[in-house]
């Protein structure tokens, strides 16, 4: 997809069933909820997060947290089968060694997207973003260090993992609005986790 960016497809399917499990036991901890841009608009897709830092965002504007906001406690732990997953798709990506502390947990429904952005808020730039897609197809857009730059499309489906660090680390991206559509699994939901190394 760009210079240290792989589009690994189908590389979660065989986990996927145990990777919706553990974000069950997850949202039961820490709900999903419509964070707060420091503009004070509110995000059309739904977050949560597991493992040592989380990513928030409210109206003084975006960071990692070791505390939810909502419970007051940390958050849930990153689930085996979440790291393990990661862990196997970065060094299928070249990224060996890869040892997250962070995922964050996008619910996107019919009419949800994320207007394109660069994760740039994690410590260690030489670590990899692991993305997962579940349920729902979206279009990823994934463009270049320029805002500007002309987008690529690539459609992720269920099982379907993007890995992206080196030259491409800090690459805008983003994912139109999704479609309707329904999931034999998930429904009307994409569910999308983003596995990093934060602190
Ligand atoms: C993100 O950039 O945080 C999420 C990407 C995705 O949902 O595919
Ligand atoms: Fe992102």
């Amino acid at each position: 997809m760009g210079p240290g960016a792989i589009h690994l497809r189908g590389f979660a399917e065989e986990a996927a069933g145990a990777l919706v499990q553990a974000i069950r036991e997850v949202e039961a901890r820490a709900p999903f909820r419509r964070m707060t841009t420091r503009r004070g608009f509110k995000m059309s897709v739904g977050m949560t997060n597991c493992g040592r830092y989380g990513w928030i965002s409210d109206r003084e504007g975006y960071r990692y947290s070791e505390i939810d906001p909502v419970s007051g406690h940390s958050w849930p732990a990153l689930p085996t089968t979440v790291r393990d997953l990661a862990v196997a798709a970065a060094a299928e990506a070249g990224y060996v060694g890869f040892d997250p502390d962070a995922c964050l947990v996008n619910r996107y429904e019919p009419g949800s997207g994320l207007a394109l952005h660069q994760d740039r808020n994690e410590r260690d730039a030489t670590a990899p973003i692991v993305s997962v897609s579940l349920g729902l197809p979206a279009t990823f857009l994934f463009g270049g260090l320029d805002r500007k730059l002309r987008a690529s499309r690539t459609t992720l489906r269920h099982g379907d993992v993007v890995v992206w660090g080196g030259l491409s680390r800090f690459f805008f991206h983003g994912v139109l609005r999704l479609g309707e559509g329904q999931h034999e699994t998930l429904g009307r939901t994409r569910i999308n986790l983003t596995v990093r190394r934060a602190g």
